[in-house]
């Protein structure tokens, strides 16, 4: 069932992320940017291999910017079209040097991709990831190598206010999480529920009700 409420003790990074549907016309600055990709760098990886690559096209580089936006489906377009700047997100399938198959390679770029978007949260700045892209169109015009997958494309920028988005839910905790076989109720979560009633109405916020990205700052950095 789906579920609007959050626990209120996680971290407001976590907690006032969201996809927003339409940027400012403003562009992201150098540092900025540079730190988002640190950020990046920074992710943990299966032995360390780092499969991940970003390629970047920012507003001011109109032709780069116009390039990378013409592989953008058109579902996604009202909103990328506002970006700042937009990414491709990739990563290596196979190991380099030995060719063996890197078994978490998306999950390692997701990763990554992660560790961005908070720190671009941190910095008040908006991302909006991308499964509807065109992969071969990416794939020729920026020359990607054969054992290279382009996994998402981001749009990133800063919000407008009015571009929040939808309401937000979830999928609770007991639809998948488990103790034991799978599906199997984690006690944990039982003893929870027990207890909710006279929690829940502390520790749950509705998600609709916007987090302002200067509340986060406000937060501190993680
Ligand atoms: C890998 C990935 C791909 C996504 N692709 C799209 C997309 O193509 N179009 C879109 O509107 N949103 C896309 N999203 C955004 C999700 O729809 C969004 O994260 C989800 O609805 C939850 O909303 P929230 O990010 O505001 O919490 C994508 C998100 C991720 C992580």
């Amino acid at each position: 069932m789906p579920d609007s409420t959050l626990d209120s003790s996680i971290h407001p990074l976590i907690a006032g992320r969201y996809s927003p549907f339409g940027f400012e016309s403003r562009s992201i600055a150098d540092d900025d940017l540079l730190a988002l990709l640190e950020a990046a760098r920074w992710s943990a990886s299966a032995a360390n291999a780092q499969p991940w690559s970003y390629i970047v096209a920012t507003r001011e580089g109109a032709e780069q910017f116009a390039q990378m936006l013409s592989c953008v489906d058109e579902i996604n377009l009202a909103w990328a079209e506002q970006a700042s700047a937009l990414l491709v997100g990739c990563t290596r399938m196979t190991h380099e040097g030995t060719g063996a198959p890197y078994i978490t390679a998306e999950h390692d770029l997701g990763l990554a991709s992660a560790n961005l978007v908070f720190e671009a949260t941190a910095r008040g700045i908006g991302v909006h990831q991308m499964t509807y892209i065109n992969r071969e169109k990416l794939c020729l015009l920026y020359r990607i190598p054969p054992d290279v997958k382009v996994v998402t494309m981001l749009a990133l920028g800063y919000a407008r206010r009015a571009a929040a988005g939808k309401r937000r839910w979830r999928k609770p905790l007991e639809s998948f999480v488990f103790g034991g076989t799978w599906a199997e109720a984690l006690p944990l979560l039982k003893s929870r529920e027990d207890k909710a009633g006279l929690t829940q109405a502390d520790s749950a916020m509705v998600l609709s009700v916007r987090c302002d990205t200067s509340d986060i700052r406000s937060h501190g950095r993680v």
